[in-house]
């Protein structure tokens, strides 16, 4: 029986999507899966995760009611009054823009918001703004159901600074160009830290933002869920602070505050991809009106909702918690830093937040370009090792891979072993052309051969 033309459209069968897939259900593990693939392809922080997996067992308790539908589908009271208190301590909004709890929208992980705003914000075809290269995730999440256009904005040749103004006018362009072509831009989204690169926007660029979508009447998505996951080097010190769009003072006269929407979550800087939480922070009434219908889908499990708030209001543990990770974040970084600078393997400067780096492999490519790139991925799953392809992120430019380093430092020295295997063995020997991305069994097959050996 045939599926619905919708559904149809999902299957995802592109072969190297479905290795990668299969790599996540093989995860390397020193004891119990040495021939495992590494992955340091996942935006996960790993680090904090021995304190956090006993804060949680220590702290949860489920009573009768959170075994009911509870407070409904859009967060128990306590989570949006804690993250209420949460979000006005860590995002200093101005006067005018502080949270309450009636501001939150709660869903099960910040995917599922990005899939209801699409779905609130545009009509089927309408387009939603976002400069490349972008969090690999936006595409799914505002194209799946809502079938949304993205609209993405060239911002990788050479001498263009992706946090600059320059980077502004070209969103502007891309409007009138999407106009052009009969797309009615309704959105932009910002990722502010940024995912992959790891940076944030000065205040006065995020101010430029705000204008354009107040010149052009668009909402802005402002996606700020590395807001926590900064950390300190001697390498990022001249680097733009995080800066909150909630927290400019130039803010509520640039936009009208109900066109402004803040996505927030558990994943990142709670450390806690699995347990699934995220939010939206939104004045706008309809918006929310509408989010709360549909928010019966994603509906977000009392279990989840009652960790983060236990956690949220937890004072010494939070303290505790933020200072460790952004010390654990820095060293990693530098280990990883120090490694790619051993391996003369350029990479982004000068980062500040997240769990990644952006890394410049273009050289291993020779002229190969995109295939280069895909034969390279093929080559690191062949050897066990997992680094995210610049193509996942819509980079426009192939030979770019972002490496996530907030893993356990024992994963992180395995993984870097096998890369480094595979970046001498091509600077040896070159990058031989490829038959085309293999299957998944292939693939796998001959990864246990070249580990045994
Ligand atoms: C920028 C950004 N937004 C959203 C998400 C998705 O978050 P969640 O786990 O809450 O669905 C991610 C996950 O990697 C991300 O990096």
């Amino acid at each position: 029986m045939s599926l619905s033309k919708r559904a149809e459209k999902s299957l995802d069968t592109d072969p190297a999507f479905m290795a990668i897939y299969k790599a996540l259900g093989n995860k390397y593990d020193a004891h119990t899966n040495a021939t495992g693939t590494v992955i340091l392809g996942v935006a996960e922080n790993s680090l904090m995760a021995p304190e956090l997996s006993q804060f949680f067992t220590q702290n949860f308790s489920i009573t009768p009611y959170q075994l009911t539908y509870g407070d409904g589908y859009s967060g128990s009271i306590p989570l949006r009054n804690a993250l209420a208190k949460h979000l006005n301590e860590t995002l200093h909004p101005t006067p005018e823009l502080t949270v309450t709890p009636d501001h939150v929208v709660v869903t099960a992980g910040v995917t599922a918001m990005l899939d209801m705003l699409a779905w609130a914000l545009t009509e089927p075809g309408e387009g939603i703004l976002i400069g490349r290269p972008l969090y690999s995730g936006f595409l799914p999440d505002v194209v799946m159901r809502s079938e949304a256009v993205p609209v993405l904005v060239e911002l990788e040749e050479e001498g263009i600074d992706f946090f600059g103004a320059e980077a502004v006018r070209r969103h502007e362009t891309a409007i009138r160009e999407a106009e052009g072509r009969g797309v009615k831009v309704r959105a932009l989204i910002l990722c502010n830290p940024h995912n992959p690169l790891g940076k944030c926007y000065p205040p006065e660029i995020l101010e430029l933002y705000l204008k354009l979508c107040t010149r052009h009447n668009i909402h802005l998505i402002s996606d700020e869920l590395y807001a926590l996951s900064s950390y300190r080097t001697p390498n990022n010190t001249s680097s733009p602070a995080f800066t909150s769009l909630l927290s400019l003072p130039s803010t509520p006269a640039l936009i009208d505050p109900n066109n402004l929407h803040i996505l927030y979550g558990m994943s990142k800087d709670f450390g806690s991809n699995g347990l699934r939480l995220g939010c939206l922070i939104t004045r706008h009434q309809d918006l929310k009106s509408s989010l709360l219908g549909v928010g019966r889908f994603p509906w977000a499990s009392s279990a989840s909702d009652v960790l983060w708030t236990k956690f949220l209001l937890d004072e010494e543990f939070k303290a505790r918690y933020f200072a460790t990770n952004s010390q654990r974040i820095a060293e990693s970084y530098m280990f990883l830093r120090e490694w790619l600078q051993e391996r003369r393997i350029p990479f982004v400067e000068g980062t500040t937040h997240g769990f990644f780096m952006w890394v410049d492999m273009r050289e291993l490519l020779g002229d190969q370009g995109r295939e280069g790139e895909r034969r390279l991925m093929e080559k690191l799953l062949e050897v066990g090792v997992w680094i995210a392809s610049g193509e996942s992120f819509g980079s426009s430019v192939p030979g770019w891979f972002r490496i996530t380093f907030t893993v356990e430092r024992e994963v992180l020295v395995e993984g870097l072993r096998r890369l480094g295997r595979v970046v001498d063995e091509v600077r040896r020997e070159g990058l031989v052309r490829g038959e085309g991305v293999k299957g998944v069994e292939e693939v796998e097959a001959e990864g246990k051969e070249r580990l045994a050996n």
